[in-house]
């Protein structure tokens, strides 16, 4: 079943949260909305289930307003961050508590507890109390519990955020699994941009209550619409630079620090003022004066393993991000003059 929003706006007590957002979410997806804290993630997808009414436009399950309906009349399954479960209950009662409001027969509930636990192997803990539990099987069980009911929309927030990282990718794993398995139409929050790359058939990056830009993990990733995007999604070094580039596409100069460097334009631009984007992982460093490299000096250096995450400063002051992976290029010392190449298809050049 489909999602569509229209024209939403939605405040507290007179403060616009959200306003004018639109978005249309296909049945049977993995939809991400992905920002960082207080940009309306939590209230969009609260409105999505009718806990905060719309104070404006339209929303639709599969083409049927849903506008006005109250959360348990729009057939949907939550999650949350702080699992939410019923501490006197044992695990089996929680999961089965959706399923005893609707006043499914024990014979229906027995079984059907038993397989959703089964699913997130936790099959052998139904008699244990939440407070016996791991963070982990905490959150699997509320996964568990949100299934069973076989809603049409599966709405999620920030799930994975109280789990330490191990666990983190362990739930993660069984989130995508299920929502795969019963091609549930998903709604999952998070500000995690690795969580949401993984996860998502598609995401929306929200900024300030609106949609900044809406697109496949590659397209957020690869053709960030705005510098807030390629910032938020990919810590993206963002510099002022002068382009003479129009055209979407073109791979052109653009000056920086007086020397010619070479990018591609995503979208059309009017020369003049523009913002280059370069990922740390795009930029090359190379000894001395290579020509056509960009003049810098190393400032500060730290391997992490893999990777070595490098400082480096321009002619003019910026300090940019730099990572090569470890080993053959891991030489540069700081204080280290140096020229930074950047991968003309990489490299963005978008509107300031
Ligand atoms: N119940 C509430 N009453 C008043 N303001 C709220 C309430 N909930 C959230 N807000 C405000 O709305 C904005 C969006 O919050 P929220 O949706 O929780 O963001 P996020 O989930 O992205 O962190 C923030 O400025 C927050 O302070
Ligand atoms: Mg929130």
């Amino acid at each position: 079943m489909g999602i569509a929003i229209e024209d939403l706006a939605v405040s507290y007590g007179g403060t616009r949260v959200i306003d004018g957002l639109a978005l249309a979410i296909e049945p049977g997806s993995f939809f991400t909305l992905l920002g960082p804290s207080g940009c309306g993630k939590t209230t969009l997808l609260r409105t999505i289930a009718g806990f905060v009414p719309a104070e404006r436009g339209h929303l639709r399950f599969g083409g049927a307003e849903v506008t006005h309906l109250p959360p348990h009349r729009r057939d949907i399954g939550m999650v949350f961050q702080d699992y939410a479960l019923f501490p006197d209950k044992t695990v089996f009662e929680n999961v089965a508590y959706g399923l005893r409001a609707r006043r499914h027969p024990d014979a229906a509930v027995k079984a059907k507890v038993g397989a959703a636990l089964e699913r997130v192997g936790l099959g052998h803990l139904g008699a244990r109390h939440p407070a016996a539990l791991s963070g982990g099987q905490r959150q699997r069980v509320a996964l568990a519990r949100a299934l069973v009911i076989q809603p049409q929309v599966l709405l999620m927030d920030e799930p994975l955020s109280n789990l330490d990282a191990k666990l983190r990718i362990q739930v993660r794993e069984t989130i995508v699994e299920l929502q795969r398995e019963a091609k549930i139409t998903t709604v999952f929050v998070t500000h995690d941009r690795e969580e949401a790359l993984a996860m998502s058939d598609r995401i929306g990056v929200m900024n300030k209550g609106r949609l900044e830009q809406v697109g496949s993990p590659s397209q957020i990733y690869r053709e960030p619409a705005t510098g807030y995007v390629a910032d938020f999604v990919g810590g993206a070094n963002l510099v002022e630079v002068e382009t003479v580039t129009r055209q979407a596409g073109e791979i052109g100069p653009i000056a920086l620090d007086g020397i010619a460097i070479t990018a591609r334009a995503p979208a059309a631009l009017t020369p003049g003022r523009a913002i280059l984007v370069a990922r740390p992982e795009d930029i090359i460093i190379a000894e001395g004066h290579a020509q056509d490299a960009l003049p810098a000096t190393v400032a500060h250096r730290q391997y992490l393993g893999g990777k070595t995450s490098y400082k480096v400063t321009l002619a003019g002051g910026r300090v940019l991000a730099v990572d090569l992976q470890s080993g053959a290029h891991d030489r540069f010392e700081p204080g280290a003059s140096v020229g930074l190449v950047f991968d003309p298809t990489k490299t963005l050049v978008l509107a300031s």
